[in-house]
């Protein structure tokens, strides 16, 4: 079997499908950077559903089990359907999830699921009007991405919710998020973290998980909160559970790195493959695809690349190493 120089499998793969958004999340493509003059990319730059599907199952030969959908926003692409279709047909698929901020998922909630979409997980950073607002950069209001959580829902789709949680930001409107969402679906909570290269990151604006759960609790202690084991391995939220059952999980990039078992892979809109959601660099699989290349030379291709990897960036900027000059940006992969 396919492993990296740590030993992991390649068993993830998450595809964005454009770099374009409707929101403008001040800790990912913050307004004043992303602004009207912003050269997204063009049409023709992007895989189109074509090469995405043959590049998918080159992945899945090689041990890829899930692929989850990302972008930007991945339901501002035409046809988003179309390709869940392609996608879910693919033998050795366990999985087909995507990435959303739920905005579009009243009007495309039932066609994805129809097309054979399992899961989505929402964005939502705070149920407080002003301070979605603000966190979201255009002052949507957060009941438009409820709206687009009850429309998965009623469709059958499984919910995730992901919350990024930024000191001084929404740490006040955590506890309220998860009494009105932990009825309805999985609420993840994830520590800011520095990717991409506009985001203002710093330490001081990271807010551990452990005090994130002691927030969510009624006595400010966290002592309500049950670990449980992980569901499969390499799962990147640690999941806990309250006396009810209620489960929240915690994604800790930087208090607590999971690098260790990462099998995550990931293909930018343009087609480059990342080994690493901080990646520098990439490997470009549309030149080949576009110059002739035949699918056993793609194979080989990837399983180079994923046989010489050796990415740990969360772990290493523990060990605060290690300065990227340039890292991608989460508007490429997705996160
Ligand atoms: P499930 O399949 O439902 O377990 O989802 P997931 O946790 O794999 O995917 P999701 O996209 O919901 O991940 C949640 C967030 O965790 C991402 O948006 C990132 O912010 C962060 N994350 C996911 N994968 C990685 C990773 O490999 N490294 C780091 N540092 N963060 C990650
Ligand atoms: N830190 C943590 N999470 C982030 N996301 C985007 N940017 C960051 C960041 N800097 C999250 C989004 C979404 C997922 C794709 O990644 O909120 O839930
Ligand atoms: Fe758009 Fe998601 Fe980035 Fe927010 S986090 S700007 S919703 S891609
Ligand atoms: Fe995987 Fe890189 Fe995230 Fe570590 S930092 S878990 S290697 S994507």
């Amino acid at each position: 079997m396919l492993r990296d120089q740590l030993a992991r499998p390649l068993r993830d793969l998450r595809i964005s499908v454009t770099d374009r958004c409707n929101l403008r999340c001040t800790y990912c493509m913050p307004a004043d950077v992303f602004g009207p003059d912003y050269a997204f990319l063009p049409r023709s730059e992007l895989l189109s559903f074509e090469e995405i599907e043959r590049l998918a199952r080159v992945f899945v030969a090689l041990g890829v089990r899930k692929l989850r959908i990302t972008g930007g926003e991945p339901t501002l692409r035409r046809d988003l359907p179309e390709l869940i279709a392609r996608l879910s047909r693919i033998e050795g698929v366990d999985d087909v999830a995507l990435t959303t901020n739920g905005l579009l998922l009243p009007r495309l909630a039932a066609d994805l699921k129809a097309a054979g979409l399992h899961r989505v997980t929402v964005s939502i950073d705070s149920l407080d009007p002003d301070v979605f607002g603000r966190m979201n950069g255009l002052g949507t209001h957060p009941q438009k991405v409820l709206d687009g959580i009850e429309a998965a829902l009623q469709a059958g789709l499984g919910v995730k919710v992901n919350t990024v949680v930024q000191r001084g930001v929404n740490e006040d409107g955590l506890r309220n998020l998860w009494l009105a969402l932990r009825e309805k679906a999985v609420v993840r909570f994830i520590e800011f973290m520095d990717v991409g290269n506009h985001n203002g990151w710093n330490l001081g604006s990271v807010v551990p998980s452990r005090e994130v759960l002691a927030r969510l609790s009624a006595d400010g202690t966290g002592g309500e909160f049950q670990p449980v084991n992980p569901r499969y391995r390499g799962e990147v939220a640690a999941r806990h559970v309250d006396r009810e059952g209620h489960e929240v999980g915690l994604i800790s990039s930087v208090s607590a790195p999971f690098c260790g078992d990462c099998s995550r892979a990931r293909l930018s809109a343009v087609g480059v493959l990342y080994t690493c959601l901080f990646a520098g660099v990439g490997t470009d699989l549309r030149a080949p695809l576009r110059t002739g290349a035949s699918d056993p030379e793609i194979h080989t291709l990837i399983s180079g690349v994923w046989a010489a990897r050796r990415d740990r960036y969360s772990e290493e900027r523990g060990e605060a190493t290690l300065e990227r000059a340039t890292k991608v940006e989460m508007s490429h992969i997705g996160g």
